[in-house]
């Protein structure tokens, strides 16, 4: 047999190279390369084109069985995951640590294992008694899920071969599996490929629905290989501020179903709470006629979430570089808008620090939010404040057009049942549920608007 070859493997991106280098050519990490050892080599002797055996090929309208779906009973995580967990699927489920990916995963356990469905509860992180601890304080002590406390990937597969087949498998986390055919400590790429490798073709092979648990690095992406994302059929981010309480899951590729529905829960003292109406859980503590503070409908899939938007400009006395700080929306977009009100509306904020917050540790990315970022930025310059009825929303072109935006009738609904009584938005919606409406096509109408110049 041909000599494996070594090969460095980036433990960021997962690109590989023959030679080390001390930063990652791919994606420009450094010293991620790590020694790893390599497939053998591959033999140019072999002819793939003889020796195969004919694959029997289908048609597109061929009938076939839909998946089976179980739900965990847990409404939120139902939800995101399009319906419930599918049988023979992998779902990786990854997040900051602290952020509750155990706690969540040993309720959708508990409540499953409760409902009569044969689970298995695998943590390479905690012992049995922690988790038995926690079980107990979620209220879940007398649930039948199967526990233990195990890293090697031939261990778990024996225990999970060796009875019935599991119905769901929780595998907390993947980072810390090690499987005995491959060189490295576990975490590593070719481990953490090779653990997710057996586990999810003995879940496609039972019928089970296999959970993976997955640290993420700095950057928010899974840690190690991207190629897990590509392994699994569903990927799911569990994110929120720890220093908050709620916490968002979000499907991010989802082979069963959309990836735009979101779960919102809380974390309490009994474990993770479900959170069926967010709107009114993110503008609890909201600070009303104060300049800078304006609330936004975003939209999450289908389901309309307000949310305040938090402003502060501060003008600065001498030259000095201004600072831009951003808490949960994107920077270059502040830019944009800074740029547009500067450019198009005559807002000299280029002098300004300009602090942007979206309250409540909510991260947002509907491009809806242009406007409403636009009037608390006006509202915190000109010291205005927004009424605290109203709801603003609409996106913005660099000339400064105010753009329509899909499902404006489902946000004015939203905003209507939590009592709000005006929309600022792009021109063309129409009222819904008593809301009057103010619509806009420049933002300059905006800016006079609120300056109260004619
Ligand atoms: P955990 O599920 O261990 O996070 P992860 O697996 O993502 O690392 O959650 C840990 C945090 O959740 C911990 O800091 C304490 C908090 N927590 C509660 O506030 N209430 C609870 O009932 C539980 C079980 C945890
Ligand atoms: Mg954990």
């Amino acid at each position: 047999m041909a000599k494996a070859k070594r090969q460095y493997v980036c433990q960021n991106c997962g690109a590989v190279t023959y030679r080390w280098q001390g930063q990652c050519a791919d994606c420009g990490e450094w010293n991620t390369l790590v020694e790893e050892a390599g497939e053998s080599a591959f033999s140019a002797k072999h002819d793939l084109s003889k020796g195969g055996r004919t694959l029997a090929l289908e048609t597109l309208d061929a009938h076939s069985i839909m998946p089976e779906r179980m739900l965990c009973g847990i409404a939120e995580f139902d939800r995101a995951l399009g319906g419930g967990f599918v049988a023979g699927s992998a779902t990786l489920i990854g997040g900051d640590p602290g952020i509750g990916k155990s706690t969540l995963l040993l309720q959708a356990a508990g409540r499953l294992a409760l409902a009569g469905k044969s689970v298995v509860y695998i943590s390479g992180e905690e012992a049995t008694a922690q988790v038995r601890l926690r079980a107990q304080r979620l209220g879940l002590g007398k649930a039948p899920v199967a526990l233990a406390s195990a890293t090697s990937v031939r261990d778990i597969l024996a225990t999970l071969g060796g009875g019935s087949d599991p119905d769901f498998i929780v595998i907390d986390s993947i980072q810390t599996m090690h499987s005995d055919l491959i060189e490295g400590a576990p975490g590593t790429v070719s481990q953490v490929r090779a653990s997710a490798q057996e586990l999810i073709r003995f879940a496609k092979d039972s019928g089970a629905a296999l959970v993976l648990v997955g640290h993420v690095t700095k950057d928010g992406t899974i840690a190690g290989p991207r190629v897990l994302e590509h392994m699994v059929d569903t990927v799911l981010a569990f994110e929120g501020e720890r220093s908050h309480q709620y916490r968002i899951l979000r499907a991010v590729k989802n082979r069963f179903g959309g990836t735009d529905e979101i779960g919102v829960f809380a974390m309490g003292e009994g474990g993770l709470g479900e959170v069926a109406n967010p709107s009114s859980l993110f503008l609890t503590d909201r600070s009303r006629d104060v300049p800078g503070s304006v609330v936004f409908p975003a939209l999450e899939g289908t389901r309309p979430v307000l949310v305040e938007v938090q402003a502060l400009t501060v003008r600065l006395a001498s030259g000095a570089t201004p600072r831009r700080a951003v808490v949960g929306w994107d920077s270059g977009r502040l830019a944009m808008v800074l740029a547009v009100l500067e450019a198009r509306c005559g807002l000299q904020m280029g002098a300004c620090e300009v602090y942007l917050n979206i309250a409540g540790g909510y991260r947002l990315t509907d491009p809806a939010a242009d406007m409403a970022v636009a009037a608390a930025l006006i509202s915190a310059f000109s010291e205005r404040p927004v009424p605290a009825d109203a709801i603003v929303f609409g996106e913005l072109s660099l000339s400064g057009e105010v753009r329509p935006v899909a499902h404006d009738g489902l946000r004015l609904r939203e905003a209507a049942k939590l009592g709000f009584s005006t929309a600022w938005g792009p021109k063309g919606m129409k009222g819904v549920g008593g809301i009057s409406v103010t619509g806009f096509t420049r933002l300059g109408e905006l800016v006079d608007l609120m300056l109260g110049r004619d």
